[in-house]
């Protein structure tokens, strides 16, 4: 394959950035999307150019950092797969194909396509986990029943990798799917309801905190989040702020 590459190119936060063209030639569409720009990478170092910096880690969906903007879509156009799972048989021979950094505040850039996605981490830490007594009477999770519903809904919201696809495709940049997945996790488990009341509240105030915009229901996010997660979340964080505020 033939193709027309058009990469956002930013030295570092501060840098303005701007759209660089690379014509690439003899690619695959066995090749991976990530393993392409594999390619492009190799052929700049030896030129002596500097390579195009992009985030990646397992290169199998499950670790959330191949954050890229393909043609308008996060994650590019195929449904419910990451950038890292999206093979270049998607593209056709002689395409031109647009690649950029997610675009959001709480999102700066740190060079070319990678963004600081820390604010996540904040959000995580402000409330998304449970305390569990280790010191050696713990009850087996295990032991404990759980309707079977329940199960599988805490499971489906806990498969969110944190990779900020519902921020980047979001017209207001929330966090609103990423946060309810995280929240939900834990309010549809009895482990989480020890915490349940601060967990939700202190959780939305730090994705306040760090610049996130409000959900207005357009779905955007449930679309191109890679793993399914659906606007159901948002409704129980929504029920869950509720209550917590009122018992607060
Ligand atoms: S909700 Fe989906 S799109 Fe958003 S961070 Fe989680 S996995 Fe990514
Ligand atoms: S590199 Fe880990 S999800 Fe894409």
């Amino acid at each position: 394959m033939n193709l027309t590459l058009k990469i956002w190119r930013q030295k570092n936060a501060s840098d303005k950035g701007k759209m660089v063209d690379y014509p690439l030639s003899g690619i695959s569409p066995d090749m991976s999307f990530l393993e392409m720009l594999d390619v492009l990478n190799q052929e700049l170092i030896g030129k002596g150019e500097e390579p195009v910096a992009f985030d990646h880690d397992c290169r199998e969906g499950i670790c959330g950092t191949c954050s890229l903007y393909i043609n308008g879509r996060a994650h590019g156009p195929a449904t419910k797969i990451t950038a890292c799972q999206l093979h270049m048989r998607s593209f056709k021979d002689g395409d031109t194909i647009y690649i950029e950094p997610w675009r959001a505040e709480a999102f700066p850039v740190v060079k070319d396509l990678i963004v600081d996605r820390s604010s996540f981490d904040r959000i995580q830490q402000a409330g998304g986990f449970i305390s569990v007594n280790t010191s050696g009477n713990t009850q087996d999770a295990n032991a404990i029943p759980i309707e079977k519903e329940n199960a599988d809904k805490a499971f489906d919201a806990a498969t969110c990798i944190g990779c900020g696809a519902c921020v980047a495709s979001c017209k207001n940049s929330s966090a609103m799917l990423f946060v309810s997945a995280k929240v939900s996790q834990f309010a549809l488990l009895p482990q989480g309801q020890v915490e349940a009341t601060d967990r939700v509240l202190n959780m939305v105030k730090q994705m306040d905190e760090e610049g996130f915009g409000n959900c207005t229901n357009t779905g955007a996010c449930e679309v191109e989040c890679p793993k399914g997660i659906s606007l159901e979340n948002i409704a129980r964080m929504n029920r869950e702020y509720l209550s917590a505020s009122l018992k607060g």
